[in-house]
């Protein structure tokens, strides 16, 4: 597919939304398409508050496919138009997530389905996953229904980013999240420009 496709992962309080951000901005001249998961579309920020805010949760596999389903919606209406067009879009989590949250994290088996593209690059801004739900909650932020599982799902999670680079260490590219929002900054738009 023409266009550009990049996506950010990594666990929460990693400051992904924050990197996003900045390569927003730095890109603006190419009018970027800017999406986080799940949500971006109003089916999918519906999908969004039941997998997040439902209290009582739900299976593993349903949530697994719950996250697909905000994805797949987004993909046809927003990311795949976007990319047809020639445009860059970044996609702050993608299915890198639900491998290794729904993967690595609850033990479900996760496939990645022929109708959703790889993309041209991931940023994996890794942490180590206590110093994530740390940051959170230093920053006042509600922890949602995820991101309050024990400790081990998000070790899973972690453990899974890691094999994922070394399975495809073309397509990732794994920056340490504690150092300077802005070396970090640097470091992705020194990758992104030779894509661009
Ligand atoms: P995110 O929007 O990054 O969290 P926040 O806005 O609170 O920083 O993601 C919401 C949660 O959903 C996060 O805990 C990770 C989880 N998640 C999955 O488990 N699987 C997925 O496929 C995605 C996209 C997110």
């Amino acid at each position: 597919m023409p266009g550009l496709f990049l996506t950010f992962e990594g666990p929460d309080g990693a400051g992904k939304s924050t990197q996003a951000g900045k390569l927003a901005v730095a890109l603006a001249e190419h009018h970027p398409l800017v999406v986080r998961e799940p949500g971006g579309t109003d089916l999918g920020e519906r999908i969004r508050d039941l997998l997040l805010h439902r209290p009582q949760g739900m299976s593993a596999v349903a949530e697994m496919y719950l996250f697909m389903a905000a994805r797949a919606e987004l993909l046809e209406t927003r990311i795949k138009p976007a990319l047809a067009a020639g445009r860059v879009v970044i996609d702050d989590r993608y299915h890198d997530s639900t491998v290794a949250y729904q993967g690595g994290g609850r033990g479900v088996a996760v496939d990645w389905p022929p109708h959703f593209p790889k993309p041209d690059l991931t940023i994996l801004l890794a942490l180590p996953p206590q110093d994530g739900i740390g940051r959170l909650e230093r920053a006042g932020k509600s922890l949602d229904r995820l991101d309050a599982e024990p400790l081990e799902f998000h070790r899973g999670a972690a453990a899974t980013y890691d094999r994922l680079v070394k399975e495809e260490p073309e397509r990732f590219l794994r920056l340490d999240a504690t150092a300077e929002p802005e070396r970090i900054h640097q470091q992705v738009m020194e990758r992104v420009r030779k894509l661009l």
